[in-house]
C-alpha cells in the first residue's frame, strides 16, 4: 500500500510566534490516522516546530539544503545540520528554487544523492511551465527532470523518495491542473517508474500533486488513482484550510 501524504510548504512565511500559533492550531484539529502530514517551515523555525510537534504524528521537513557536505558556502545549510536537529526530510527541486535560484536538474541530482547518502527522505518536486504545456511537451519535460535527477538511483534508495508533481503554471496562481490532467501526469510518471525500474517500485512510490490545492478542490484532485496526496503552499498557512485538505482524502 502506498502512503497517503499531505505536505505543507510554508515557503518564506511566518516568524516564530506565527509558527507557534499555526502549529498549535494544527495539533488541535483531528486528522485521519492513515494520512501522513508533513510541514515544512522556514529554516529558522525548524527546531521550534520539531519541539512543538514532538509526540504528535506530524513530521517536519526542510524546504531546501545545500549539496555540499560542509565548508565555505555562506548562508547555506547542509544535510548533517538538518539531521542534527532531527529533521530527516527535505524538499528538493521546488520550481521556485529552480527559477529564482537557478537550480538545474544536474545540481538537483547532486543534492538528491547527498540527501540520500545522509539517509534523509527527499520530496522531489518537478513540473512543466505554461509554455511547455501549451506546446504539448509537458510529458517530455517531466521525463527529463526525473531522468537526470533520479533515474540513476539504485532501486533500494527509492524507499526514501516522494515525488511531487507541481506544474509551474498552477503554483500560487489559483489555477489548478484539472483532476484529469493531474491523473494523466501521475499515471505517466508511474509508467516511467515501471520502465526504468519495475512494477514494485512504481507501486510503492507516493506521487503528490501541488499547485493551488484548496479545500474546495482537494477532493477532486485526490480522486485520481495515481494521486497519493498533495504539496500545499498558500492554503497550508491556515490550519483550518490545511486540515480540510488533509481530511478531503
Ligand atoms: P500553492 O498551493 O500556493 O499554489 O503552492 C504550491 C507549492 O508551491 C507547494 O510547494
Amino acid at each position: 500500500m502506498r502512503e497517503k501524504i499531505v505536505t505543507g510548504n510554508w515557503k518564506m512565511n511566518y516568524d516564530e510566534s506565527q509558527t507557534i500559533d499555526l502549529l498549535n492550531n494544527l495539533k488541535s484539529i483531528k486528522k485521519p490516522n492513515d494520512i501522513r502530514v508533513i510541514v515544512a517551515p522556514a529554516f529558522t523555525q525548524l527546531s521550534k516546530s520539531k519541539e512543538l510537534l514532538n509526540e504528535t504524528s506530524f513530521s517536519v521537513a526542510a524546504q531546501n539544503m545545500n549539496g555540499a557536505i560542509s565548508g565555505a558556502y555562506t548562508g547555506e545549510i547542509s544535510a548533517d545540520m538538518l539531521k542534527g536537529i532531527g529533521v530527516n526530510t527535505v524538499i528538493l527541486g521546488h520550481s521556485e528554487r529552480r527559477s529564482l535560484f537557478h537550480e538545474t536538474d544536474e545540481i538537483l541530482a547532486e543534492k538528491v544523492r547527498v540527501a540520500l547518502d545522509a539517509d534523509m527522505e527527499v520530496i522531489f518536486c518537478f513540473g512543466e511551465e505554461l509554455e511547455q504545456r501549451r506546446s504539448n511537451i509537458h510529458l517530455e519535460v517531466v521525463e527529463k527532470q526525473l531522468k537526470v535527477a533520479l533515474f540513476d538511483l539504485p532501486r533500494l534508495l527509492w524507499k526514501n523518495i516522494i515525488l511531487a508533481y507541481e506544474p509551474v503554471w498552477a503554483i500560487g496562481t489559483g489555477e489548478t491542473a484539472s483532476p484529469e490532467q493531474a491523473q494523466e501526469m501521475h499515471s505517466y510518471i508511474r509508467s516511467l517508474l515501471v520502465l526504468n525500474y519495475d512494477e514494485i517500485i512504481a507501486d510503492s512510490v507516493a506521487i503528490l500533486y501541488g499547485g493551488s490545492v484548496k479545500p474546495n478542490n482537494a477532493k477532486e484532485i485526490f480522486s485520481g488513482t495515481d494521486v497519493d496526496g498533495g504539496l500545499i503552499g498558500g492554503a497550508s498557512l491556515n490550519a483550518n484550510d490545511f486540515m480540510a485538505i488533509v481530511n478531503a482524502f
